[in-house]
């Protein structure tokens, strides 16, 4: 049997790899450990490494992998921002799971909006408490409203059909727009016209801080802005700078650009200490989720089965279908 380390394992990855993997011929041996260059010795001995979205995948982590013998990396995620694509290009080929469940994360993307706008997070705190007072609870239509989203691929379009479904008018910007009826509109428009903003667009060098200060001058006030996709998207220091001024209506986020060292993590006993993530959380208009919008049992389900789809074609010399391949030399890691 080919083995493989799987980093950053949680028991919910477990459950799905284990039900699996002999059926694609794969032994796992499973770290807790983040991947990092520190930890990526671990993997001696196993053919490929199995990583998420919070491991470094930088150079030096892939240097080592190729030094111990790694053969493949193999992501069970959509998004590669983590890996540095110019340090694996010719090196080692990288696999990932381009799609799973695009509905488990624009579900999820709703879950963060509707409990936002009609304040249900807060409503379950109080009538646990025998208290039923509305006084604070008032929210408004989405039915009407405008959703400016920004990345109309898998994900993003899944959202619109969900948002269309309750009345809401859309608009959207893409590079690439894809066919069909859909008003696309520049950034700037997308802006200005928007109530809620949701963002579903891959982090890259030209989407790094797309949501900044400057941005946020051009949005409507009161603006409601969603990130399900990745938390250097957005400018938090910007964003709290926005929710204070009242120029942002509320941020459902499930995704923060310094998540790594937190998010996946029980920390209820210690102090935490990245204090910009300490206020947002406070924020009483702010929804933190810690990058769960794909936690499905369809998803994790469809994660497993790519996954070891992907390792098993390499084991057995056939075309990576999945396989990312930098055409060019790329900037950042896209
Ligand atoms: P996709 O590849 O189907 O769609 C991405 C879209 O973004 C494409 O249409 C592309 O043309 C567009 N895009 C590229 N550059 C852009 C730019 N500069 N401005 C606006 N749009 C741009 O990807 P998919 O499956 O829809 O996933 C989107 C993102 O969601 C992923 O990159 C990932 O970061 C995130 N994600 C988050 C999860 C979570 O659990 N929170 C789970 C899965 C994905």
């Amino acid at each position: 049997m080919n083995k493989v380390a799987f980093f950053d394992t949680k028991p919910y990855d477990k459950l799905y790899f284990d039900e699996l993997k002999n059926e694609y011929g794969i032994e796992i041996e499973y770290f807790e450990s983040k991947l990092s260059p520190r930890t990526a010795v671990m993997a001696k001995g196993a053919k490929a490494v199995v990583a998420f979205v919070n491991d470094d995948l930088g150079k030096e982590t892939i240097s080592v992998l190729k030094e111990i013998g790694v053969e493949i990396i193999a992501l069970r995620c959509a998004g590669y921002n983590n890996v540095d694509l110019n340090a694996a290009r010719e090196v080692i080929p990288v696999v990932r799971v381009p799609e799973y469940s695009p509905h488990a994360v624009a579900e999820h993307a709703l879950a963060l909006l509707l409990t936002l706008v009609r304040k249900t997070h807060k409503a379950y705190i109080r009538t646990r408490d025998f208290n039923f007072s509305l006084n604070g609870f008032v929210g408004f239509d989405l039915h009407g409203k405008t959703l400016g989203v920004i990345g109309t691929g898998k994900i993003g379009m899944a959202f619109i059909e969900i948002c269309r479904g309750i009345g809401m008018n859309v608009i959207a910007y893409d590079p690439y727009p894809s066919q069909g009826y859909l008003e696309y509109v520049s950034l700037e428009e997308l802006f200005a016209r928007s109530d809620v903003i949701s963002l579903h667009c891959p982090l890259t060098s030209s989407t790094y801080h797309i949501i900044n200060s400057f941005s946020l001058k051009m949005m409507k006030d009161k603006v409601f802005i969603l990130n399900t996709s990745r938390g250097a998207l957005i400018d938090t220091e910007a964003l709290i700078e926005g929710i204070k001024s009242g120029k942002v209506g509320g941020a459902g986020l499930d995704v923060y650009e310094e998540e790594s060292e937190f998010f996946y993590e029980d920390l209820s006993e210690s102090i935490l200490k990245d204090d910009t993530l300490s206020r947002l959380i406070m924020m009483p208009n702010v929804l933190v989720t810690s990058h769960q919008a794909f936690l499905t049992h369809e998803a994790l389900r469809r994660i497993a089965e790519i996954t070891l789809g992907n390792l098993k074609a390499y084991f057995d010399g056939e075309k990576l279908e999945n396989e990312i391949v930098a055409k060019r030399k790329v900037l950042r890691s896209e």
